[in-house]
């Protein structure tokens, strides 16, 4: 037996006999399907999870590869899919959203109430000027409100940009000048573990840095009451413009392809690109994935912890649950506010049956619960739970076997779920009431996602041997390009190392000997993954070059962290000598509160160390392998011959 073999655990038989896809014969059957007849398999899908305005007649348009197109001459509309469908099928008072605020209170909005306040807004959103393809903004904390802006977006058919609320004024100014936004949907503050945090200050110094001369108007939902200021003419109150709005507003029927969000993310260089997701496509994944993966049934109490700034809060709290009529969670705050036992308290609180969070929090929260016995899982009443999610990150076996053991009760099922805001939704996963899990492995393709392991020649790799993630054939939810830039699109996706045949994830795989399991092994490109927040290398180096009364250059890598996953390390080469003790501590401070202002907090470096100049080869190039051993603390065993300037390596050894 080997290693992975003796950790298998079956899916429970009674969750596997009634669960949408019972068992491992009804998974290789539907892969069969998809194999057999792509297209109609999507297609069949399509028909059944989707109400169309007008049927399409056609699945999958490959002509102009890889630009893919999917059910393109079907028209349809996301709002009526995930509200008007529901109440017209009787669900009409049924919760859709339990929004928990971060001071504890509860409000339940019922379909009907958010079908009415998505209308509401939708028809604010037109009277406001804004038309079908126009690029909307959202700069806003977890609310109903949020929701309700991208619904509205959806309904009338503008193009909705959801903009993490943790984003620097900097970033956002940025994401509204490359989208040419006309509008920014905000609140005036957030409130996160206690704390008023600025929004709508920050749109504000977002607009004055320049460049965002598309946006007409700035709606601000009041959440705090805190003090803002006023741009009369440019800036409306959310609850004084959709007060008079009627609680109709007839759907924008569009076509399948039409751009639905952008979403910007970070790839290898230092600008964030905008993907741009399509209609019907997405929205055929989001439902069928929140069905099929966490095996969503009616009576479930659903709760992604993400935020509505990334993309599993789009597909898994603005999308997917809702398409399907499920009740979900909204929750405003953070885990560990007013202590690390939030969590546990509110799944007992709302009977949560199937949860959903990243690995970062789980670690997190077993350091919490290790050291304070009040906030471990097992003083909360955790039985409704059924089936419990990963996504972001690796999981690591031993915080895998916790969350089972300690959140799971040992019956619960993990679905370990790999994807990227790229793919729109889950790629690779286990289906709770088929396949058996192996802690750390996101195990099997989701049926009908043709995912492989390849080399550099684009040749599948042998099973137990690592090599490059890849996507085969097109899947109905994948990006359909970046905004404004198909070059590059097709440079990082579609690269000429596979012919242009191949998606590249732009991560590392192996998969098992024996199974054929996936394991991710991290990304092979120059991207971190933070806590679950995917960063650029060179987004983190151009901000700190920036920096230029006292940067004169700078790398960045990644090393592991116990908790982050991954941590941010800087090294930087000063405009003055290279600084030690605590004016070394100062400096690195300033160069943090840079990297916050020009990105955000979650790009901030753990540990900046300072040199006199970077390891270089002699021809130049940063060598950045020897950088990440430096980071890591290990004795560097690289070849350092070829290296210009061997007695850096001391220098870098001090982390600030
Ligand atoms: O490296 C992979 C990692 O997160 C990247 C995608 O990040 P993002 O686009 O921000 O989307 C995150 C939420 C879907 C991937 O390229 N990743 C995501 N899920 C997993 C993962 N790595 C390992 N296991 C996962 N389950």
């Amino acid at each position: 037996m080997s290693e992975h073999a003796s950790k298998l655990y079956p899916a429970p038989e009674a969750l596997a006999r009634a669960a949408h896809v019972p068992g491992m014969a009804a998974y290789e059957k539907l892969v069969a399907e998809a194999r057999e007849d792509y297209e109609g398999y999507w297609s069949r899908l399509a028909r059944e999870l989707v109400s169309w305005k007008k049927p399409f007649t056609k699945a999958l348009d490959q002509s102009n590869a890889p630009f893919f197109k999917w059910f393109e001459d079907g028209t349809l509309n996301v709002s009526y899919n995930c509200l008007d469908k529901n109440v017209e099928a009787g669900l009409g008072d049924k919760t859709a959203i339990i929004f928990e605020a971060d001071d504890g209170k509860v409000t339940k909005v019922s379909y009907k109430a958010l079908l009415d306040k998505t209308c509401q807004m939708a028809n604010a959103l037109k009277a406001q000027g804004v038309k079908k393809g126009d690029r909307v903004v959202i700069y806003m904390s977890m609310s109903v409100e949020g929701v309700v802006a991208m619904q509205a977006c959806a309904r009338i058919g503008a193009t909705h940009s959801v903009v993490f609320g943790g984003f620097s004024a900097q970033s956002l100014r940025d994401r509204i000048e490359d989208a040419r936004a006309v509008m920014v949907i905000t609140a005036d503050e957030q409130l996160r573990g206690g704390k008023q945090l600025p929004l709508k200050a920050i749109v504000d110094e977002a607009i004055g840095l320049g460049g965002c001369d598309s946006i007409k108007s700035v709606i601000v939902y009041k959440r705090t009451g805190g003090n803002i200021a006023w741009t009369a003419g440019r800036d409306q109150w959310m609850h004084e413009l959709t007060a008079q709005q009627s609680t109709t507003c007839e759907p924008e029927w569009v076509s399948a392809e039409h751009p639905l969000f952008l979403l910007y993310t970070s790839g290898s260089t230092g600008k964030p690109k905008g993907v741009q997701h399509s209609t019907g496509g997405y929205l055929l994944m989001a439902a069928l994935t929140t069905k099929w993966t966490f095996d969503l049934k009616p009576d479930d109490i659903f709760w992604c912890t993400a935020d509505i700034g990334w993309v599993t809060g789009h597909t898994y709290i603005a999308y997917g649950p809702l398409a399907l009529g499920a009740t979900e969670i909204v929750f405003e705050g953070v885990p560990t506010y007013p202590d690390a036992g939030r969590f546990w308290k509110m799944i007992q609180d709302h009977k949560v049956s199937i949860f959903y969070t990243a690995p970062t929090a789980i670690r997190s929260l077993i350091k919490a619960a290790e050291s304070n016995e009040a906030v471990h899982p097992k003083k909360y009443d955790l039985s409704s739970l059924r089936i419990l999610g990963s996504v972001g990150e690796p999981i690591n076996p031993a915080a895998w076997e916790w969350y089972h053991e300690h959140v799971g009760g040992g019956r619960c099922p993990i679905v370990d779920t790999f994807w990227q805001t790229e793919t729109g939704g889950h790629m690779i996963t286990p289906l709770p009431g088929a396949t058996p899990l192996v802690p750390g492995s996101c195990t099997l393709p989701f049926p009908g996602i043709d995912a492989a392991v390849v080399d550099e020649t684009g040749k599948d790799v042998p099973w137990g041997q690592g090599g490059i993630l890849v996507v085969k054939k097109p899947w109905p939810s994948m990006i359909r390009t970046i905004w404004g830039d198909p070059e590059r699109f097709k440079k990082s996706y579609y690269p000429a190392d596979f012919q242009g045949k191949y998606y590249l994830a732009g991560d590392g795989a192996i998969r098992d000997e024996k199974t054929g399991y996936f394991t991710i092994t991290g990304r092979i490109d120059d991207v971190l993954n933070v806590s679950g927040h995917r960063m650029g290398t060179m987004e983190i180096e151009s901000a700190l070059v920036s920096c230029t009364d006292l940067v004169a250059e700078a790398a960045v890598v990644g090393r592991p962290d116990e908790t982050t996953g991954e941590a941010i390390c800087a090294f930087v080469v000063l405009k003055r000598p290279r600084p030690t003790g605590d004016e070394a501590k100062a400096i690195a401070k300033q160069l943090r509160d840079w990297v916050g202002k020009e990105i955000g907090p979650i790009a901030k470096p753990k540990d900046i160390r300072f040199g006199d100049n970077l390891p270089k080869t002699r021809s130049g190039k940063i060598m950045r392998r020897l950088l990440r051993s430096v980071a890591k603390g290990e004795a560097v065993t690289q070849d350092t011959s070829t290296l210009e300037n061997p007695a850096i390596l001391d220098q870098l050894g001090q982390a600030y």
